[in-house]
């Protein structure tokens, strides 16, 4: 029987390839399939086991990464965060993601920015966003999505943990924005204020003003050599 990651990355492959030719259209049947797929992904599928917890509950980094599959069009990876830990709110330029839970359980709190043209980084740049409702997420809870204009921004905290999980993000970050401009940058940001939102959208709480920052250099990661069945 072929191995449940290996499907889910025959899906990807299937979802985005041929996203760099001219006139891609992401198909939405092969969006929802990834997606259905993503959602019964457990963490024995990818052999996250008690052992890999167990050591990084006792390391000082307080993110870990365990890279499963890159190529020009999406990247497969593992985070896993320790328990207490705020993954700070940051974009994710022109992409598509998914993001599931296999382990522990975390609150995400998503952002869609009001304007969206210019990624590059400037330090104290302002951007209004709105803030969508908190949402809690654990092994038995469905893949969550961002897309380059919704919900593209992101802050994850590890309220029970450690808590893994499973993310599928295309292009990649090292895949250049645009040809010749370099990899896509990822911003780091904080709220500087917010205000009730006048939205009829519920699932929008408040509008908020970030500011980009600097990365934190208290949270920084560690990385794992993945030990799953292999894809290929
Ligand atoms: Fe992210």
């Amino acid at each position: 029987m072929t191995a449940a990651i290996k499907t889910l990355w025959k899906q990807a492959l299937n979802t985005f390839e041929e996203r760099t030719s001219s006139g891609f259209k992401l198909c939405q049947k092969k969006f929802d399939k990834l997606r259905n797929l993503m959602n019964k992904i457990t963490a024995e599928d990818v052999n996250l086991n008690k052992q890999i917890l167990d050591f990084i509950q006792v390391q000082h980094a307080p993110m870990w990464v365990i890279d499963i599959f890159q190529n020009q069009d999406f990247a497969i990876s593992i985070f896993i965060l320790k328990h207490g830990f705020t993954m700070p709110i940051h974009d994710h330029p022109g992409m598509y993601g998914f993001l599931k839970v296999i382990s522990g359980v975390v609150q995400v709190n998503n952002y869609t920015l009001k304007a969206n043209e210019d990624h590059t980084i400037r330090l104290n740049k302002e951007e209004m966003a709105y803030r969508h409702k908190p949402i809690t997420l654990h092994s038995n809870s469905p893949a969550c999505t961002l897309t380059p204009k919704e919900k593209n921004l992101h802050e994850i905290t590890c309220i029970e943990g450690p808590a893994a999980f499973l993310d599928i993000l295309s292009p990649p970050y090292d895949v250049d924005i645009d040809s010749g401009k370099g990899p896509r940058p990822c911003r780091f940001f904080k709220t500087v204020s917010s205000s009730k939102a006048c939205t009829d959208t519920s699932d929008i709480i408040e509008e908020v003003k970030l500011v980009v920052i600097e990365g934190q250099p208290d949270f920084y990661s560690g990385s794992l050599k993945y030990t799953g069945p292999p894809l290929m």
